[in-house]
């Protein structure tokens, strides 16, 4: 599953583009939230998943990079995301976040966490989730290298989430593009975030994201 990350588009034409992007086969809408304080940037807000949900039928998958998501949570389920992304680094216990945002709010939960949390730390709650987001880059800017020794920590996730779930989700982000996807892909991950592979490619986005498509297969 190929998720473009909105981060990387022309905000002048974003309307156009998410309907662009989902006319080429994106199976969801990977929107960046950051707070500057938990990344150091500042992004969205749920305003502009308002303004995209009557755009795209396709799933929005809100991760927020941000120190205290619950004050968010409610906000971005009133504008119409399908899924909510925490990040572990600031929830020493995720269990209630996780209970609340598919309890209570309904929405699918996924847990990130950057390239120096040790892998292990995700695997109490991988039960519990639907996605686990494995950075591939520290997050808060788009246009990174892909860190390599990511594949390595995906094919423990992998393992961990064949025994405890193994309908659980494993999503990359971060430095995904034409020469990383089949690697993360073989590795044991099966939705993609693409941000400047797609609407910074020079095929144009339509076609970079059929293009990411086939590599992931
Ligand atoms: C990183 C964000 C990513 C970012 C990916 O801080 O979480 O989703 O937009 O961008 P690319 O694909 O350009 O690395
Ligand atoms: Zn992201």
């Amino acid at each position: 599953m190929i998720a473009p990350s909105i981060l990387a588009a022309d905000f002048s034409k974003l309307g156009e583009l998410v309907r662009e992007v989902t006319k080429a086969g994106a199976d969801r809408i990977h929107v960046d939230v950051m707070d500057g304080h938990f990344v150091p940037n500042l992004s969205m807000g749920a305003v502009v998943v308002e303004g995209l949900r009557p755009v795209t039928t396709v799933p929005l998958e809100v991760h927020l990079m941000v120190e205290d998501p619950g004050r968010f949570l409610d906000g971005f389920v009133k504008a119409g995301a399908d899924t909510l992304i925490v990040h572990l680094e600031v929830l020493p216990d995720p269990r209630p976040m996780v209970e609340h945002i598919k309890k209570a709010l309904g929405k699918k939960v996924g847990l990130a966490f950057n390239p120096d949390m040790p892998v292990e730390r995700i695997e109490p709650y991988l039960k519990d989730i639907d996605l686990a987001l494995c950075m591939t880059v520290f997050p808060g800017f788009g246009g990174q290298a892909f860190i390599p020794e990511s594949l390595e920590r995906l094919r423990k996730l992998k393992a961990l989430t064949a025994v405890h779930n193994p309908a659980c989700e494993i999503e990359v982000d971060g430095g995904i593009g034409a020469k990383t996807i089949a690697g993360c892909a073989a590795a044991g991950a099966n939705v993609f975030v693409a941000g400047s592979a797609v609407f910074g490619a020079k095929q144009g986005p339509a076609a970079a994201t059929k293009d990411l498509i086939a590599l992931a297969k």
